[in-house]
């Protein structure tokens, strides 16, 4: 069958003429990401010929000494690397480089000039994405440079939008603050707070999966799923990132954002039409009905764990509490999910990475099969594999060959990988960036959305603060976390984790 295109009708232009200012120019995530997805993008003949990069940083450095960065960035971390496409030389050619302190008023008048002659040199109308790819704390005064600097006004017939990166406040009250400093600025409508696990291409298929197809649907509630787990688990630890990552912890890393966002795509409503604000007014809901667990409940709705090894990690404090390992038991109230458990879980240094939705249907109302006492039949799940073998996986019972009726578990599975090739898949950054420059905010976060999860999270970490909270559960590295992790899906039915995707 031929592919059908969701995006205005399959004709997807390239976007308008524009310019991508990076604030965090030398940091880790533009060699990485940034730079490789955009350079992906030139190869696949995505982006405008009139389109430049200007990266903004603190370090020294000339445009050759950041061109030659970006070339050992895109070569180690690229999807297409230099070799793969002949586009490097002239791309190269629009990426400048422009050394600035943040908050210094200089910077920006040395910006707008840089900006006005790449401007003359496309012939004008050039369009301009901002990027912020710095240290949090430095996006209130970088956005107000931009305001004082006229940045953020867009002239006739042309536009400035802004990339905003998590984390997105520290909570609840810095969150909002962070929203009405960028407000002042930008109007809601320029605004693009990035999750990059909307831009995985599993991720976006989730919506697909529910609403292209006929036959989950009608399932997919209370009346026939039993519970719902979503893992986000990592094999690596902290990395070199213990100076934001002992302050933030699993829960503001990994709940507040990704592990939430999955959530609210496995249970919105079917939005009416596929468009930003369709789809967020359905998430926003999901969050409002989102059962709060209230700093007393924490040890009754939450685990918190800490992998042996952390506490020795470079840059971290010998007796720091910081969980690197959460579950929680989340409900949502409405009609469609009353009483059915989310089973949440994320955490660094165990077995494996993998991210994955299981959904447990429920048992068959009457089994007319004999079986003996104790025994019983599982039932069907339904396993989402977002990452590393993505695809999709339904788990049902089939009758073993021969005589008598016995019956065995076996598995139907699509495999993107089979389908579409390996390394088929873009970079989430790639998509995201590229959705960005088109005006597309389906995929990013709205100021809304954001504080409302917020408000899931800040009373849980108030609980983990106070007398409520359940104990530090420790756990080795290389496994799925403290055996309280076990203990408390089990406490409920016997529920038990599944790792469906690493059998996929
Ligand atoms: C980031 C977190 O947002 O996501 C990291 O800050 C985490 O701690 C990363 O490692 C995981 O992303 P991915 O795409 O590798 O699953």
């Amino acid at each position: 069958m031929s592919p059908v295109d969701f995006n205005r009708s399959g004709i997807r232009q390239v976007p308008d003429p524009c310019v991508v200012v990076i604030f965090g120019a030398s940091g880790d995530l533009t060699r990485r990401k940034l730079m490789p997805s955009l350079f992906s993008l030139v190869c696949e003949k995505l982006l405008p010929d009139e389109f430049s990069v200007v990266g903004l940083a603190r370090t020294e450095m000339d445009n050759d000494g950041f061109r030659q960065k970006i070339h050992e960035g895109i070569d180690s971390h690229g999807r297409l690397k230099p070799k793969d496409c002949d586009r490097w030389a002239d791309f190269a050619q629009h990426i400048h480089y422009h050394q600035g302190e943040y908050d210094d008023p200089a910077t920006y008048d040395g910006l707008c000039n840089l900006l006005g002659q790449i401007d003359q040199e496309v012939g004008g109308g050039c369009n301009i994405l901002f990027y912020l790819s710095t240290p949090p704390v430095l996006y209130a005064p970088i956005i107000k440079q931009l305001g004082q600097a006229g940045l953020a006004v867009e002239p006739e017939g042309h536009w400035r939008r802004i990339i905003i990166e998590k984390p997105f406040g520290h909570d609840l009250a810095s969150a909002t603050q962070l929203n009405h400093d960028v407000h002042h600025v930008f109007n809601e409508d320029q605004v693009y707070r990035i999750d990059h696990y909307l831009g995985k291409e599993t991720v976006q298929n989730l919506l697909v999966f529910r609403f292209a197809n006929a036959i989950f649907e009608p399932l997919w509630n209370r009346n026939y799923i039993d519970h719902v787990q979503i893992t986000v688990s990592e094999e690596v630890g902290l990395g070199s990132r213990a100076g934001y990552y002992d302050t933030a912890g699993v829960l503001r890393d990994m709940f507040q954002n990704h592990l939430l966002q999955l959530l609210t795509l496995t249970a919105m409503e079917p939005p009416a039409e596929f468009n930003a604000t369709s789809l967020r007014d359905e998430k926003v809901k999901v969050l409002k009905a989102v059962q709060r667990i209230e700093p007393e409940g924490v040890g009754e709705f939450t685990v918190r764990g800490q992998y042996r090894t952390y506490r020795d990690e470079k840059g971290v404090a010998f007796n720091t509490n910081t969980a690197t390992f959460a579950a929680a038991r989340m409900y949502i109230n409405n009609w469609r999910w009353r009483n059915v458990p989310f089973f949440l879980r994320s955490g660094k240094a165990l077995a494996g990475k993998v991210t994955e939705i299981a959904v447990q249907f429920r048992h068959v109302p009457h089994l007319m099969f004999p079986l003996a006492p104790g025994e019983g039949l599982p039932a069907n799940r339904l396993g989402l594999c977002l990452q590393p073998n993505e695809g999709i996986l339904l788990h049902f019972e089939t009758k073993l060959p021969g005589a008598g009726m016995r019956t065995r578990s076996v598995d139907m599975s699509y495999l993107y990988e089979q389908d579409f090739g390996a390394n088929t898949l873009p970079d989430a950054y790639e998509r995201l960036l590229l959705d960005a420059l088109h005006g597309d905010a389906s995929l990013f976060t709205r100021s809304d959305e954001i504080e409302l999860a917020w408000r899931l999270i800040d009373p849980i970490l108030q609980g983990w603060d106070s007398e409520h909270a359940p104990p530090l559960a420790f756990y080795e590295s290389g496994t799925w976390g403290p055996s309280k992790s076990d203990e408390f899906i089990r406490t409920e039915k016997g529920r038990k984790w599944f790792s469906i995707c690493t059998e996929c």
